[in-house]
């Protein structure tokens, strides 16, 4: 009897310690090799993270997971770190301490089919999970929670509120658990005034999205878990379903110490993140016409999209020219694409057909940046929208938008690359360069020009490194139209009168592909067997990649001109739907501040092109070999 009472009166102690302290053994260590035997346990595929292979949407209904080590970590820490620092984690940890991290998903009943059709949407069945582990070198569960901390706190969200099920943080672990109701979010979007504001915009984007979602139900939970030197992240979702298995096999298999959906439902978090959010949607987005006349745009084929390119001979404009085309009539509109073969006068006069034959708005990649500008007065008079593609055209207030590829920071990429590839920060030595720019009349051509020296200027002025023939303006080393053979002419005569001696040549700057081959064709001609050059570029035309195979070209800056095609087509049918549009950034081209959109353009080389170009089925295998 005694001993019963003993027992009964050790559980209940037991029981209380456990209500008192939230869950005991508040995380679990989570480690690289728990989880990735949790990923075999629950039958996911598995994928290299260096990008070789990566999942397909597809992939996800059956699940998969994704592991990196350290040795992809440090091929990948500078992007790593961009990332942490774009994020704000870069003053909790650095790339380098990450030692390892993976990533699983899966989803049951998910159709992409079903979540891209308005009509189905609100009916979708959808269970899924995700989980994500890192292992990092030390200590930082008390800078990590510190971190969420401020996260919450920008949405308005006190720790102090929240209870020890939802918070938890001492020295060595940490953390925080949220649970919300679908419909109640929704809900919440509805309800929201801010919403109201934007309504007809995203009423624009979305032909009435939210009258299908407004029929959502479900949950939606994570856990973000820090023990000793694991985070540990899981995240659940259903909607429309009251299964939650894909989520649960998860809790299971890792073995966490919570599952998220039983932490109780938080409105008041979700109430503030909704806000927050939608304030910040609020910010970005410029009011649209009157909620109850929403402007659709006109997709019989009556709007019609004059585009302009420069030239059909050289690849890029070729494939933007087309791709735009297609963009835009795939959206309903019709187009008329020319193209100027580098003339003017051409360009000029095909933009004046183009006005009186009642196009709606024009896409212009001029050949001269400061020769449209009487056109430009007719297309302003007659309320014709222009937008500036890729070049900026200069000296005009006729112009509304520029869509672009940050220029300066191509120049930039460019140079660094030499910088690095010589390594000019860690030798004694001093290197011979020669510099090529692009045509004079293309203010791009100055951007790269003006990015690029930035870094070389300091290596220059120190002596590190040499320009032997001693021709470092923009005017004496402009390359006419981007014109290949005059890039061959200058760099040969650079050779016979400056390298005849037989020196080296280290680098050669070259702002774009076309000069790049003609600095190729030069060097090709000099047998230039012993040492070749770092021979930079742009654009990853065809014939420069298959230099780069051959060793001939080093690198060249990739821009993913689809990017700047989807961009453009996006404004464009914005601006079509008479929406203000309005960007963060611009830029002066001596008439007016023109409102910009930036892409982002990516370094190419021998290591990646395959990833880059081929994988993501930019170019075949056959279009290089
Ligand atoms: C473009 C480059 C291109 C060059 C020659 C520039 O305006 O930005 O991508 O290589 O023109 O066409």
């Amino acid at each position: 009897m005694k001993g019963t009472k003993t027992i009964a009166l050790l559980l209940s102690a037991t029981m209380l310690a456990g209500i008192f302290t939230g869950c005991a053994g508040k995380t679990t260590k989570i480690t690289t090799d728990k989880f990735i035997n949790a990923c075999e346990k629950l039958d996911l595929k598995g994928f290299e993270v260096d990008g070789k292979k990566a999942p397909d949407i597809d992939d996800l209904e059956e699940g998969f997971y994704l592991y990196a080590d350290t040795d992809a970590i440090e091929e990948a820490e500078d992007s790593i770190d961009d990332f942490l620092d774009e994020i704000g984690l870069d003053d909790v940890f650095e790339a380098e301490n990450v030692k390892s991290f993976a990533f699983a998903a899966k989803c049951d009943g998910f159709d992409l089919n079903d979540l891209l059709d308005r009509d189905v949407l609100g009916s979708t069945e959808l269970d899924g999970a995700a989980a994500f582990q890192m292992t990092l070198d030390g200590n930082y569960a008390e800078d990590f929670m510190a971190y969420l901390e401020d996260l919450l706190d920008e949405c308005g969200i006190s720790t102090d509120d929240l209870s020890d099920k939802e918070y938890f943080v001492s020295k060595n672990e940490g953390y925080l658990r949220y649970h919300v109701e679908i419909d109640k979010l929704v809900e919440q979007v509805v309800d929201n005034d801010v919403y109201d504001d934007i309504y007809d915009y995203l009423y624009y984007f979305t032909d009435g999205l939210i009258d299908s979602v407004e029929d959502f139900s479900g949950d939606a939970a994570f856990s973000f878990e820090i023990n000793g030197s694991n985070i540990f992240f899981i995240l659940g979702l259903n909607v429309n379903t009251d299964e939650t298995s894909v989520l649960n096999d998860f809790v299971k298999a890792f073995g966490a110490t919570c599952n998220p959906m039983d932490v109780p439902v938080n409105e008041d978090i979700s109430e503030n993140l909704i806000d927050d959010y939608l304030d910040d949607l609020a910010d970005q987005i410029a009011p649209g016409p009157d909620p109850a006349t929403p402007t659709t745009p006109d997709n019989s084929g009556a709007t019609k999209v004059g585009i302009s390119m420069p030239t059909k001979d050289l690849q890029r404009w070729y494939q933007d020219g087309d791709n735009l085309k297609k963009g835009l009539e795939s959206m309903g509109y019709a187009v008329d694409l020319q193209y100027a073969a580098n003339d003017i006068s051409n360009q000029i006069a095909q933009i004046e057909g183009m006005i009186n034959s009642g196009c709606d708005l024009l896409i212009i990649a001029c050949i001269e940046s400061s020769s449209l500008n009487d056109v430009l007065e007719d297309a302003k008079a007659n309320n014709i929208p222009v937008i500036a593609y890729d070049r900026l055209i200069m000296n005009s207030d006729a112009v509304s938008y520029y869509v672009t590829f940050d220029n300066y920071q191509v120049g930039r990429l460019q140079a660094q690359y030499i910088v690095d590839t010589l390594q000019l920060d860690n030798s004694s030595g001093s290197y011979n360069i020669e510099l090529m720019a692009g045509d004079p009349s293309d203010i791009a051509a100055a951007f790269f020009y003006t990015g690029a020296m930035d870094v070389l200027m300091p290596y220059i002025e120190s002596g590190k490194l040499v320009v032997v023939s001693g021709q470092t303006s923009f005017d004496e080393c402009a390359i006419d139209h981007w014109k290949t053979e005059t890039a061959m002419a200058r760099a040969e005569n650079i050779i016979s009168s400056y390298y005849s001696d037989g020196r080296n040549i280290d680098a050669w700057l070259c702002p774009n592909d076309s000069t790049a081959l003609g600095v190729i064709q030069a060097l090709d001609a000099r047998n230039y067997s012993v040492y070749w050059p770092v021979v930079t570029g742009q654009d990853c035309d065809i014939a420069n990649i298959r230099c780069m195979i051959e060793g001939k070209q080093t690198m060249s800056v990739f821009k993913e001109t689809k990017l700047l095609v989807d961009e453009t087509v996006f404004w464009a049918d914005k601006i079509l739907g008479g929406f203000d549009v309005t960007t963060d950034s611009s830029y002066n081209n001596n008439a007016k501040n023109v409102p910009t959109f930036f892409c982002t353009p990516i370094v190419v080389d021998i290591n990646n092109y395959r990833t880059v170009l081929i994988d993501p089925g930019y170019y075949t295998e056959d279009d290089i070999f």
